[in-house]
């Protein structure tokens, strides 16, 4: 069964920015791509490279690891270059009021 969790007020995650947060033993990305919020698991699925700190490209809604280099689709998680082909647990972002929430 899904649980909700708040993230951060709205205001502290605009456009072009992404936070981490942890949940249990989750740790999941939330990013901005240009007023649209996405989720994905911190967590690369070629060797665990932590995605939160890749390069965020908020236009064409990806991030790549910072390890080796994947490029993951933040809408769906897919991953789009090797070395990971395997996608990455995707999140629903809620907006509630003026906080952000998610569904883990
Ligand atoms: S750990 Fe992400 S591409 Fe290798």
């Amino acid at each position: 069964m899904s649980e909700i969790i708040d993230v951060c007020p709205v205001s502290e995650l605009p456009p072009g920015e992404r936070r981490l947060v942890r949940w249990e033993d989750l740790e999941i990305g939330v990013f901005n791509c240009g007023g649209t919020l996405l989720a994905i698991e911190d967590r690369c699925t070629h060797d665990d490279g932590p995605l939160v700190e890749g390069t965020f490209d908020p236009e064409a809604c990806t991030v790549e690891c910072p390890r080796h280099g994947s490029l993951f689709d933040l809408r769906t998680g897919r991953a789009l270059t090797l070395p990971a082909y395997q996608p990455v647990d995707a999140y629903r972002v809620l907006i509630e009021g003026e906080t952000i929430k998610l569904e883990v």
